[in-house]
């Protein structure tokens, strides 16, 4: 596939030539990771975050947020009930922020792989080389760092320095992966702003990364951000606007599935929070990874990064998720689910 192949896609509108797609890319799918989806237990411990990313609900300049730090009992009980899932991956998320300590997080790392043996994955945004070098001597195996777009006019645009550092994500993945981490990046799409050309190089960069795991998700405006202020629905964008869609979303996944087959590529949950079959056309579209949300439900709530439509069906209970599975035709992963390479 080639760049006009992508853009074709990306412009493709008609409903069959997508599902041809959606059928490629399943295709794909099992030829070069198989039939399993696998599953892991996302905690998202923490809210708090000194970012002003200017499309985030946890954003630090948004006071209206009640901020929480959960304790390492709270974490060690939702490793539990993670391992009593059966999931063998725990991927623990939160804001970036100091008073998350490097060296608290490197004894929860451990202390998770001792008790439960699960396979640790963290995303826990920009840090000092040290932290990461630390927490893989912990046993951690896996770093998910989105970079969001490859446009940095608007990277730069929607992630107001900390510090007067821009941090360059994609040097760190590189060296996150040399510490011998499986590094997973992704994208929002349809960001104000983002152009179609854009989006096909972000694809290409998923490619020439060679990433463990990719994840796509669409742009939700979050009312109390500064992005969905400025642009409100309907208001014209890039002439090349790439829409929030849910059709454009799932094209995305498709064509991430096809370049990089052997990717772990998760239904994401912000896929899940746009339309009711969310989860189960992200695996329709080529992705095999679900990560269910194992925070416990009072924080949960507070972790307010885009709206969660509550009319949505509660996508994280286990039945649920066996169901979408099994009616996809795949069958649930319960292993580490490491990413495999030259299978195909
Ligand atoms: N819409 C969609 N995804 C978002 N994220 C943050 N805010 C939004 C939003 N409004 C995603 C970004 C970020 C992660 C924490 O959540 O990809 O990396």
């Amino acid at each position: 596939m080639n760049i006009a192949d992508i853009n074709a896609w990306l412009h493709e509108q008609n409903p069959d030539a997508l599902e041809e797609l959606y059928a490629m890319a399943r295709k794909t799918r099992a030829r070069y990771v198989g039939n399993q989806v696998h599953l892991r237990g996302r905690v998202d411990f923490s809210n708090m975050c000194r970012r002003q990313c200017t499309y985030c609900g946890i954003r630090a300049g948004n006071r209206r947020v009640v901020r929480y730090l959960m304790s390492s009992e709270e974490i060690m009980a939702c490793a539990a009930a993670v391992q009593a899932r059966g999931y063998g991956t725990i991927v623990l998320q939160a804001g970036e922020d100091e008073r998350i300590s490097a060296g608290w997080i490197a004894d929860l790392v451990s202390t998770i792989r001792e008790t439960y043996g699960l396979t640790v994955a963290l995303s826990l945004g920009e840090r000092p080389d040290s932290d990461y070098r630390l927490w893989r001597a912990h046993g951690a195996e896996r770093y998910l760092l989105k970079f969001e777009t490859s446009d940095t006019v608007l990277y730069r645009c929607i992630h107001p320095p900390y510090a007067k550092s821009a941090g360059n994500r994609l040097k760190m993945l590189k060296d996150l992966r040399a510490m011998g981490y499986e590094i997973g990046s992704g994208i929002m799409v349809g960001l104000p702003g983002q152009a179609l050309a854009s989006l096909t190089d972000d694809l290409l960069m998923f490619q020439e990364f060679d990433l463990d795991m990719i994840a796509v998700g669409p742009y939700i405006p979050h009312p109390h951000t500064p992005l969905a202020r400025k642009f409100s629905p309907g208001k014209s964008k890039a002439p090349d606007q790439v829409a929030n869609s849910d059709t454009m979303a799932h094209k995305v996944v498709s064509l991430v599935r096809l370049l990089c087959p052997e990717a772990n590529i998760p239904a994401t949950s912000a896929l899940s929070c746009i339309s009711k079959q969310g989860l189960r056309f992200g695996l329709h579209a080529g992705a095999n990874v679900i990560m269910p949300d194992m925070t416990p439900p009072e924080y949960e709530a507070l972790y307010d990064i885009y709206p969660k439509s509550r009319i949505l069906p509660p996508i994280n209970m286990y039945k649920n998720i066996m169901e979408i599975v099994a009616s996809a035709g795949l069958v649930p992963g319960f292993g580490p689910g490491a990413r495999q390479r030259n299978s195909g």
